[in-house]
This record gives structure tokens, C-alpha cells and sequence, in this order.
């Protein structure tokens, strides 16, 4: 009998991940997986999409769960998932990264006594206030096996006391950039508020701003407007559907030199970065795209979540406030080669290895 992984998703940056993982575990005939979607994302563009570019499986089961604050969210999925593991029977839960539903999994699995897979183990942010370090922190601990995407990573896990239980078998998302970049395309953009065709900019800087540290108040979302305005080229910003309505109303009542579209899919995405002045950024997955394809990237958080993009001062956080940004994406970066703390661009193969071994699986 194959040994049964349930991979639990459900946001954009876990499709990504998935979708090279999945393609690895096909190929191996004693792996069965089956796929979990709980519905945390769930717009077409924030999905679907995703599915279908990266022909990621199509999941047996969707919960549908979205939405609501992080207790309704995670709450939900964690009865959903309960059930749903009764009634699969898997061997092991695969679980990446650190959103709502990656929690949901964890703690549904482990009540079970399912082993727990967790991939992009010991990432921190040491900032409790940011919700996903809680997440990272409970799924770690109660994972059984973590595999981390950097050495930095896999250290911290030592720290913790999980050395045993973890590896260092670099990202999934390297692994999908590289095999993806050749495929990027030229986005289609659609205006933000009205869904109209917008024209690519020849020259550009690449924004996306979604999480909760910057989306609660119209502060941040100001000072970044504020200092789009003192670029050569436009800020092109997919708005995520979380910010939405703040953001247009804001970008109404100025003239900023920011061109607002609907969110793109993981190949349009790669080509924006690809192609981009540079990125500015509070996405830990973009933070990375732009490490790999050596683009310039500015951080609009005040904590680093990937410290090894950060040398050569690749990556620079700045608060969301114009001379702070300005001051970040001045300064020039040096890029160093023979640098790649993300691996070799074979995670997925890993991942797919580390979990055999594991579950001795012949
Ligand atoms: C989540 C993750 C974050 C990750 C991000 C990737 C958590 C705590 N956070 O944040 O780590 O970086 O995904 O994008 O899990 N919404 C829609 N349509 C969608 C998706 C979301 O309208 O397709 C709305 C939701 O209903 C909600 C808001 O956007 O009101 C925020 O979505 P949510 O899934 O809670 O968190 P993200 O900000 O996407």
C-alpha cells in the first residue's frame, strides 16, 4: 500500500511550494498524496489560477473557510480538518509555511497522532506581534518532521531543541523559480478599479503590500504613495483583495504615480520581478523571488524573516514612510554569485526523499 501524505493549502505562496512538491511525489509510485484546499484564498486570481498555470492536482476537498478574524479562521478549519483526517486516513500531514491554515493542519493533525511534515520549518521573525511567527512557532513544535528551507533555518530549530526532528533542504519556491522563469509571462493587467486593460509600463518598480502590520491603518499604505511620487518610473501594485478598498480610496485622492491592477498569477508575477526597477515589497515570498532573479528589493516590515537575502544590501528593510523607503532603494546593492543560501534548486526532491526515509517508504 502507498503511504498516504494529505498536503494541507491554502494561500497563494503554498501553491507555489505545493505545486513542485506535488510534481515530485507523482513521480514516486509508493507515495499517494491526496490534497487539501481549506479556502483560505479563494478569488480566482488568488487560486484557481495558481492550480491551473502550475497544474497543481486538483484538490479532493475543499472546506471552503475563509475569512473572519484569526480565531473564527483557524478555528473552523481546525473542525473541517479533523474530520476530513478521520475520514482520508493519511500516513503523514505535509504542511508549508506559516499561514492560518497551515496552524489548522498542525493542530488537527497532532491531536490526531498523524506525524506532521512541515516545510520551511524554523523561519523567525522574533516579533510576536506578527501573526505568522505564532504560527511558524506552534507548527514547528508540534511537527515531526522539519525541513528547513536555509541553514539559518535549520539553526534555529538546533536553538529550540528540534535539531533531531529537522534538515536543511533549501526552498520549494527557488526550486519553482527556477523551473518557472522561462515560462513568466507579460502580465495582463487589469485596473484595480475598474477592471480596464492597463498598459504595461516599459520601466517600473514592482509593490505589493498585504499584510496586517501595513494594511490596518491608512499610514503605511500614505508614506508609500508618498514616496512613489518621487520615482522616475510608476510603482505597479496588484492590490490583495485585504487592502483593497483602502488602497483606491487613497490613490483617489491623489495623483500618484502608482498604477493599481487586479492580483496576478504566480507566471505574471515571476515577470514582473523579473523585469522590475526594483521590488518593494512586505511579502516573504516576493522578498526571495527578488533575491533570485537579483533584483533590488525594499522591506516594508521592521523585522527580517529571510536574513540571507539581506547581504550585500540586497534586500533593506524600511518603515512605510517616504524618506525611509527613498532611503532603502538608494542604496546600491552587491551581489555575490556564488551565494545561494536557498539551495540548489532540487528542495523538492528533498523534501520528497526526507519524507520516504521518514516514513520508510521503500
Ligand atoms: C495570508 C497569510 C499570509 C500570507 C498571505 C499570502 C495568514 C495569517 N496570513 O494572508 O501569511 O503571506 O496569505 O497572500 O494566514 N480575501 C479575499 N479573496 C481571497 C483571499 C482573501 O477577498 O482570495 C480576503 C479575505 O476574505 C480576508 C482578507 O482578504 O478578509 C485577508 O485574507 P486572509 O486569508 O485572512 O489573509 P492574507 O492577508 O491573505
Amino acid at each position: 500500500m502507498a503511504y498516504r501524505l494529505m498536503t494541507v493549502v491554502g494561500a497563494r505562496p503554498q501553491f507555489v511550494k505545493a505545486a513542485v512538491v506535488s510534481h515530485e511525489i507523482a513521480r514516486i509510485e509508493s507515495l499517494e498524496e491526496v490534497i487539501v484546499h481549506t479556502g483560505q484564498h479563494y478569488d480566482e486570481n488568488m487560486s484557481q489560477a495558481f492550480f491551473d498555470e502550475l497544474e497543481i492536482p486538483e484538490p479532493k476537498i475543499n472546506l471552503g473557510i475563509s475569512g473572519g478574524s484569526h480565531a473564527e479562521m483557524t478555528a473552523a478549519m481546525l473542525v473541517a480538518l479533523e474530520s476530513t483526517m478521520l475520514q482520508e486516513h493519511p500516513d503523514a500531514v505535509l504542511l508549508y509555511g506559516d499561514t492560518n491554515s497551515t496552524l489548522a493542519g498542525a493542530l488537527a493533525a497532532a491531536k490526531l497522532h498523524i506525524p506532521i511534515v512541515h516545510v520551511e520549518a524554523g523561519a523567525r521573525t522574533w516579533s510576536m506581534t506578527n501573526p505568522e511567527e505564532i504560527n511558524r512557532l506552534c507548527a514547528d513544535r508540534i511537527s515531526s518532521l522539519l525541513l528547513a528551507s536555509t541553514l539559518a533555518g535549520a539553526e534555529n530549530l538546533k536553538r529550540e531543541g528540534l535539531g533531531g526532528l529537522s534538515q536543511f533542504v533549501g526552498d520549494p519556491m527557488y526550486d519553482a523559480f527556477v523551473n518557472y522563469r522561462a515560462l513568466a509571462k507579460r502580465p495582463t493587467m487589469r485596473s484595480a478599479a475598474d477592471g480596464a486593460l492597463v498598459a504595461m509600463p516599459e520601466r517600473y518598480y514592482y509593490l505589493t503590500c498585504h499584510r496586517e502590520e501595513n494594511t490596518g491603518s491608512d499610514e503605511a499604505l500614505r508614506g508609500i504613495f508618498d514616496a512613489a511620487e518621487a520615482l522616475d518610473a510608476p510603482m505597479v501594485y496588484p492590490v490583495h483583495p485585504r487592502v483593497r478598498r483602502r488602497a483606491l480610496s487613497l490613490l483617489q485622492q491623489r495623483d500618484a504615480n502608482v498604477i493599481a491592477v487586479d492580483p496576478v498569477g504566480y507566471l505574471e508575477s515571476i515577470y514582473l520581478v523579473d523585469h522590475a526597477e526594483q521590488v518593494i515589497t512586505d511579502s516573504g515570498g516576493l522578498q526571495r523571488e527578488a533575491f533570485f532573479a537579483q533584483v533590488k528589493c525594499t522591506t516594508l516590515l521592521d523585522y527580517e524573516v529571510w536574513p540571507e537575502t539581506m547581504i550585500g544590501n540586497r534586500n533593506m528593510l524600511a518603515s512605510p514612510e517616504r524618506r525611509s523607503i527613498l532611503q532603502a532603494m538608494e542604496a546600491p546593492q552587491a551581489i555575490d554569485e556564488s551565494y545561494q543560501p536557498f539551495g540548489a534548486g532540487d528542495a523538492s526532491v528533498k523534501i520528497v526523499q526526507a519524507i520516504m526515509r521518514f516514513g520508510k517508504v521503500g
